[in-house]
C-alpha cells in the first residue's frame, strides 16, 4: 500500500511548494522532500505553483511510483497575500535576520490565515486516521492548530526549512504571540541546528512562559505539550555522487570544460535571493582579481542565479542590483578573449548541477544567513575523490555547523573572502583530499533518508 509502514498508516507530507514529478525543482526544501519521499514514499500536498480563479477548487492529483501528489491552485488574492504578502515579505526577512525588510500587513496576515484554512479544509478528507502528518516551513506553522481544531489526532509534525532568530528578534512581529504559540499544536517542531532549537525553546520559555518538563518537552500554559528538536537535513549523498561521476555523459558539462580553456572555475548556485549574500559574493570576488593580477585570464566565476518570488519588490531590486555589478565588474577587468564572471539566470536540473560542481575548483556559498544551505552539500558530494575541490562556506549557514573542513568565511567580510578564494585556489592535492574526505564523511553518515528517519522516529516512537 501507498507509504504505509506496519502499524502505521501513510506519510503525509504537506508543503506549499510541491516537487511535481519532471519540474525542476529549486530550493532545498523540494529537493530535500522529494529524496525524503523517494523510497518510502506517502502523499504530497501543497500548492500547486498556479494562479486560478479560486483557491482550492479542484485538487489535482498524480501518482509517480510510490508518491502520490495532490495539489490546489491558488486564487490571485490569496497568492498575493499569502505567498508575495505575509510568507515571503513578513515571515522569510524575519526569520533570516532582516528586521529592516520586513514588511507587515493586516492584509497579508489575514490572506496567511484563509490560506492556511483552506490548506486544513482539504487536508481533512485526505488525512486517515492512522497517518503521520508532516507540515513544512514557514508558509504553514498554523496549519496544526488548525486541523486540531477540526478534530484532527493524528501525530503531527512540523519542519523549519529556515533559521529561527532569538527571540528578541521574533517579537518585533506584531501579534508574534498569536503565531507562534500555534507551534505547540505539533507533537513534534523541527530544526536546523541546535542554535535554532535554543531559540525556540527560549521563546516559549520567556514570551508563553511555558515550562521544560523532564522529559525534554515543552508544556505551555494551556497545557499543550510539544518536542522542539534539531534534525540537520542532508542530501542523498550516494546518488548525487553518482550522477556527479556520470557528468561526462552531458553534453553541456563537455561544453562549460570546453569554454573553460584550461581556467580554474569557481562557481554559486542560489536562488536569487537576497539571504543568499550576492552582491557582497561579487565584491569580493572583484577583490580578488583587484589584489592578485596573475588570476586574470586564468579563472571564472560562473554564478547561476535562477530568479524567485519575483512578486516581490525586494527580489526584483536584489536583481536589478546584480545585473549592474556583474557588468561593472566585467567591465572593470574583462579582456577580448575572457569573462571574469558569467552570470546565469536559469535553474538547472540537478544531473548538470552536479556535472558542474564537479568542473569547479571552488564551490563559494555564502549565504548571510542560510538554515541549512544544500548547495554546499552537493558541491562537496559532486567531487572527484581523486581531485576534489575546495568548498568556500559561510560561516552562517546550517552547514557551517557540519562541514567545518570547508574554509569558513564571514560573508560580509570581503576581503576575508577574497582571502579564502586566492588560498582555495592554491590549495594542494593533499590537503584537498583531507577536507573533502572528512566532508563527506559527514555526508555519507548524515544523508536524507538518516534525516528523515530521525524526524519520524522522534515523531512517531
Ligand atoms: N537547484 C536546482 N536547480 C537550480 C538551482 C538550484 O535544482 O538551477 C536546487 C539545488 O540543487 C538545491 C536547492 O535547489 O538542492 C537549493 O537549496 P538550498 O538549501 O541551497 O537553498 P534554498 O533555495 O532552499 O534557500
Ligand atoms: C526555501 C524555503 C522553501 C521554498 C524554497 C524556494 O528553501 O525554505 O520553503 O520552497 O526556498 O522558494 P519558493 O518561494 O520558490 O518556494
Amino acid at each position: 500500500m501507498l507509504g504505509r509502514n506496519s502499524g502505521q498508516g501513510r506519510l503525509v507530507v504537506v508543503s506549499n511548494r510541491v516537487a511535481l514529478p519532471d519540474q525542476t525543482a529549486t530550493g532545498g526544501l523540494a529537493s530535500a522532500m522529494r529524496a525524503a519521499l523517494q523510497e518510502r514514499g506517502g502523499l504530497w500536498f501543497g500548492w500547486s505553483g498556479k494562479v486560478a480563479r479560486q483557491t482550492g477548487g479542484d485538487v489535482h492529483r498524480q501518482k509517480d511510483g510510490v508518491v502520490e501528489y495532490a495539489t490546489i491552485d491558488l486564487s490571485r488574492s490569496d497568492h498575493d497575500d499569502f505567498y508575495d504578502g505575509f510568507a515571503n515579505r513578513t515571515l522569510w526577512p524575519l526569520l533570516h535576520y532582516r528586521p529592516d525588510l520586513v514588511d507587515y500587513d493586516r492584509k497579508h496576515l489575514a490572506g496567511y490565515l484563509r490560506v492556511n484554512n483552506l490548506f486544513a479544509e482539504q487536508l481533512m478528507s485526505l488525512i486517515g486516521p492512522q497517518d503521520l502528518v508532516w507540515i513544512n516551513d514557514y508558509h504553514l506553522i498554523p496549519l496544526a492548530a488548525m486541523l486540531r481544531g477540526r478534530g484532527i489526532r493524528n501525530r503531527i509534525g512540523f519542519f523549519l526549512h529556515t533559521p529561527l532568530p532569538a527571540a528578541g528578534l521574533l517579537i518585533t512581529l506584531p501579534r508574534h504571540r498569536e503565531l507562534l504559540e500555534t507551534l505547540a499544536s505539533y507533537d513534534l517542531v523541527g530544526l536546523h541546528t541546535p542554535r535554532d532549537r535554543r531559540a525556540l525553546e527560549e521563546y516559549f520559555l520567556h514570551e508563553v512562559g511555558a515550562t521544560m518538563r523532564r522529559d525534554g518537552r515543552l508544556q505551555t500554559p494551556s497545557g499543550r505539550m510539544f518536542r522542539a528538536e534539531a534534525f540537520p537535513i542532508g542530501i542523498d549523498t550516494h546518488e548525487v555522487a553518482e550522477s556527479a561521476s556520470h557528468a561526462d555523459e552531458h553534453e553541456e558539462i563537455h561544453q562549460l570544460r570546453q569554454s573553460l580553456e584550461g581556467r580554474a572555475l569557481i562557481i554559486g548556485v542560489d536562488r536569487l535571493d537576497y539571504s543568499k549574500g550576492l552582491p557582497e559574493r561579487f565584491q569580493a570576488y572583484a577583490r580578488l582579481l583587484e589584489r592578485s593580477p596573475q588570476l586574470h585570464r586564468k579563472v571564472t566565476f560562473l554564478q547561476i542565479a535562477p530568479p524567485s518570488r519575483g512578486g516581490v519588490p525586494e527580489y526584483r531590486q536584489i536583481r536589478r542590483e546584480l545585473e549592474r555589478s556583474a557588468g561593472h565588474i566585467n567591465g572593470m577587468y574583462a579582456a577580448p578573449d575572457w569573462v571574469p564572471i558569467r552570470y546565469v539566470n536559469n535553474s538547472f536540473s540537478h544531473d548538470l548541477l552536479t556535472g558542474y560542481y564537479r568542473t569547479a575548483r571552488v564551490g563559494l556559498v555564502t549565504p548571510l544567513r542560510d538554515g541549512m544551505n544544500l548547495v554546499a552539500k552537493e558541491y562537496v558530494a559532486s567531487q572527484d575523490p581523486r581531485n576534489p575541490g575546495v568548498l568556500v562556506l559561510s560561516r552562517f549557514a546550517g552547514a557551517a555547523q557540519e562541514l567545518t573542513e570547508a574554509l569558513l568565511v564571514n560573508p560580509s567580510d570581503t576581503e576575508e573572502v577574497a582571502e579564502a578564494l586566492g588560498i582555495a585556489l592554491t590549495m594542494p592535492l593533499h590537503e584537498r583530499r583531507n577536507r573533502w574526505r572528512r566532508m563527506m564523511e559527514v555526508l555519507e553518515k548524515q544523508d536524507v533518508t538518516a534525516w528523515r528517519n530521525a524526524f519520524l522516529q522522534h515523531l512517531a516512537p
